[in-house]
């Protein structure tokens, strides 16, 4: 049977060489003709800067890459229907080019729900309140919206000619992201679904194949494949699809609160080995380089600005040593032996406990074998032909000519780097102080009741302001007894700050776990009308989850005062005023035309450890060309903008909590096994992208929500 396939994907080959195309059979995808094993990295264009993108692609070519990934971000590219935007960070076609000029392949998947630590996965947040709409279920107008965007972006490529039976880069597509869970829980809407979504797709006729990834049951022709820390053990839903990995998790993100996860770069190597040896013949690193969750597009609940990912590329664009380094290696030697691993299946043996031989015989005189030592704990001689190999514990050596070791996992050549951040300027701050708003105020928008935020604020902004009036008798006992009542406030999430009559009364917060929280304290009332401002911050909408677009953010209530001499008082049904963002978001104090609209105080007059604090202060960019971040120690949690660019949100006052114990490349991995920074902040360095900058008089703008020390500021640059 397997002879009968070869001979007809070699005469198919002999075919279909006379035009460009891209095929598959059982063992790979084919381009042109020649069945390919394909080395891949993740690169999400928004992530960095068009001006860092060249040399993106440059580190990944010479890291040995033959094919870049990306995500269509939907969000990105329609901010408001029917209003698109293909500009700058957004400039999918232009990046595209540049890694076809870089005679790289590029992998499009245009799902277009991403997933992908983004906000809302991808999906703009007015898709929510299109009349009748349900996400990603067999819904009328989800499709037609999935079906316009997705049309949208292939004939973009089009007309680009960017397909590769056009000429172009692209020799994969991908529909939806791993949708299989999803069918599974919700039943025959899903699968009715995931019907509709692979026809749809297969129609938009791409000339290249479709894959849908982590989704057994995908239907013909789309490609199912597999995403996870390893793979081996999977094999495609029919016996004519090729094996492929479009997600070998590089490392992990990070979350506000979390540790900064690692992975191994041996073990990484060692999952690449044990699914090409298993008869792999596609794998894409996510990510080869993670970049930043610019402005507020990091979603998933709590996730950092930085993407680092503890890709081979780091957030700066710099190397990641030994793991690129260590990679590069391992895709030399792929390269070396592919033409055994495209022409054969591998026969294994097994020579010792936790020890397999795989080897790649064709007829063609080709060899190439895999030596496997799977112990954890002892290393292992293993003979082979003539000669014995050295292997270490968890580890698979590759022997070009099925006899000279060109590669083990475990034996790590590259120098490792020391990632530096040295201090090149501080800031003269000048800062303005916001006060919880008036209910009256022109903007506010009074209502009985609780409502939800996203409902209120479409995302705009993270801010929703709950505002109430509470009277409080002289005749109340805690005013003699300083025994004062308890508010308690429950909010779906996910971050609140408390303000009674303008003063910050607390702030409490969730996680990604659990965004929910509660604010229970006692609170300083006096006789008369006391104003209760809730200043209810999201931190990135959900961007997984069955029906995630369901998922509540702010305050829902209850809201009760306890301890009055009536007892209990419930605020939750009264009257509550809302206000959507800051009054500086309003004043648009992140640029320099609209900061002139206030007083700003300078000196030694500049707000220290005070909430609502908007500060500014200009720079001129330090010399050189290496990369910048600031250190935003000694700050509490707001968000970042330069020249009007948004960095991020940053928040070193959440430490990382966790479990950093000492790490082995050894035995299986997961994302809690190699953490680092417990007890540090999550993320304390914020990258400053260099394009932004000019020579001189940079704008540099931060808003603080709870207080900070700004003078602990400080911009470094980044060396290896
Ligand atoms: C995958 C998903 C990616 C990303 C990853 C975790 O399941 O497909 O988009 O979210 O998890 O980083």
């Amino acid at each position: 049977m397997k002879i009968l396939v070869l001979l007809v994907v070699v005469f198919s080959c002999i075919c279909s060489s006379i035009k460009a195309t891209v095929s598959y059979d059982d063992k790979a995808i084919i381009i042109n003709g020649r069945r390919r094993i394909l080395m891949s990295g993740s690169i999400h264009y928004p992530r960095s800067t068009p001006q860092m993108w060249p040399d993106l692609i440059k580190k990944a070519k010479d890291g040995g890459l033959d094919v870049i990934q990306t995500y269509v971000f939907w969000n990105g590219h329609e901010p408001s229907p029917g209003k698109f935007n293909f500009e700058g960070r957004y400039d999918l076609v232009k990046f595209i080019k540049l890694v076809q000029a870089a005679g790289l392949y590029v992998h499009l998947r245009i799902g277009p729900y991403v997933c992908a630590e983004w906000n809302f996965g991808g999906f703009p947040v007015w898709l929510k309140y299109v009349p009748g709409m349900s996400f990603r279920t067999d819904n009328e107008p989800f499709k037609i919206a999935m079906q316009r965007f997705t049309e949208k972006i292939v004939n973009l490529m089009k007309s680009e000619k960017l397909f590769e039976p056009q000429g172009g880069p692209i020799i994969m597509s991908q529909i939806e992201n791993e949708y299989g869970p999803i069918e599974w829980e919700i039943g025959a809407p899903g699968k009715a679904y995931s019907k509709w979504a692979a026809q749809m797709a297969d129609g938009l006729k791409t000339g290249v194949p479709w894959i849908m990834c982590k989704q057994e049951d995908a239907p013909d022709p789309m490609i199912d494949t597999c995403n996870g820390f390893y793979c081996e053990k999977f094999t495609p839903n029919k016996p004519y699809k090729p094996k492929m990995f479009t997600e070998l998790w590089t490392g992990w993100f990070t979350e506000f609160g979390g540790p900064i996860p690692t992975r191994p770069v041996e073990d990484i190597a060692y999952a690449v080995a044990r699914f090409i040896q298993n008869n792999g013949s596609f794998v894409n690193y996510y990510m080869y380089h993670g970049g930043t969750n610019f402005g507020r597009t990091a979603g998933g609940l709590f996730i950092t600005t930085s993407y680092d990912y503890d890709a081979p590329i780091d957030e700066y664009g710099l190397l990641n040593e030994p793991k690129w380094g260590h990679l590069r290696d391992l895709h030399t030697a792929i390269k070396l032996i592919e033409p055994a691993l495209v022409s054969a299946y591998p026969t294994v043996t097994y020579p010792g406990k936790n020890q397999e031989i795989h080897v790649f015989k064709p007829k063609s005189g080709a060899c190439a074998a895999f030596l496997s030592n799977y112990d954890p704990h002892f290393s292992a001689t293993m003979k082979f032909g003539n000669a014995q190999y050295q292997l270490p514990p968890w580890s698979i050596s590759i022997l070009h000519n099925c006899k000279d070791e060109v590669f083990n996992t475990a034996k790590v050549k590259s120098p490792t780097t020391q990632k530096k951040m040295t201090p090149v300027g501080t800031f003269k701050w000048q800062s303005y102080n916001e006060e919880a708003p008036s209910s009256e105020g022109s903007d506010t928008l009074a209502m009985a009741g609780l409502y939800e935020q996203l409902n209120v604020t479409r995302d705009t902004s993270d801010y929703l302001w709950y505002l109430a009036e509470v009277t409080i008798s002289p005749n109340e006992h805690f005013l003699k007894n300083g025994q004062f009542p308890v508010l308690t406030v429950m909010s779906a999430g996910h971050a609140l700050h408390v303000f009674i009559n303008n003063q910050l009364a607390g702030t409490v917060w969730g996680s990604l776990k659990n965004p929910k929280l509660t604010f229970s304290q006692s609170v300083k009332l006096r006789a008369g009308v006391n104003k209760i401002s809730l200043l209810s911050v999201s931190v990135g909408l959900a961007n997984v989850g069955t029906h995630y677009e369901t998922y509540n953010v702010g305050v829902l209530g209850p809201i009760t005062l306890k301890g009055l001499n009536e007892g209990t008082r419930d605020l939750t049904k009264q009257q509550w005023s809302y206000k959507v963002g800051l009054k500086g978001e309003t004043l648009s104090l992140d640029t320099l035309d609209g900061s002139s609209s206030v007083e700003w105080l300078q000196g030694s007059l500049v707000a220290q450890k005070q909430p609502l604090t908007w500060y500014k202060a200009t720079f001129n960019a330090p010399e050189g060309n290496d990369p910048l971040a600031l250190d935003m120690n000694g700050m509490g949690k707001g968000q970042i903008w330069i020249n009007g660019e948004g960095l991020g949100r940053y928040w070193p006052a959440n430490k990382a909590h966790g479990n950093c114990d000492k790490c082995s490349y050894t035995g299986i991995y997961n994302e809690n096994k190699c953490n680092r920074y417990c007890g540090d902040p999550s993320q304390r360095w914020y990258h400053v992208p260099r394009s932004w900058l000019r020579p001189t008089g940079n704008f540099l703008v931060v808003f603080e929500e709870w207080g900070g020390n700004p003078d602990w500021i400080t911009l470094v640059k980044r060396t290896n």
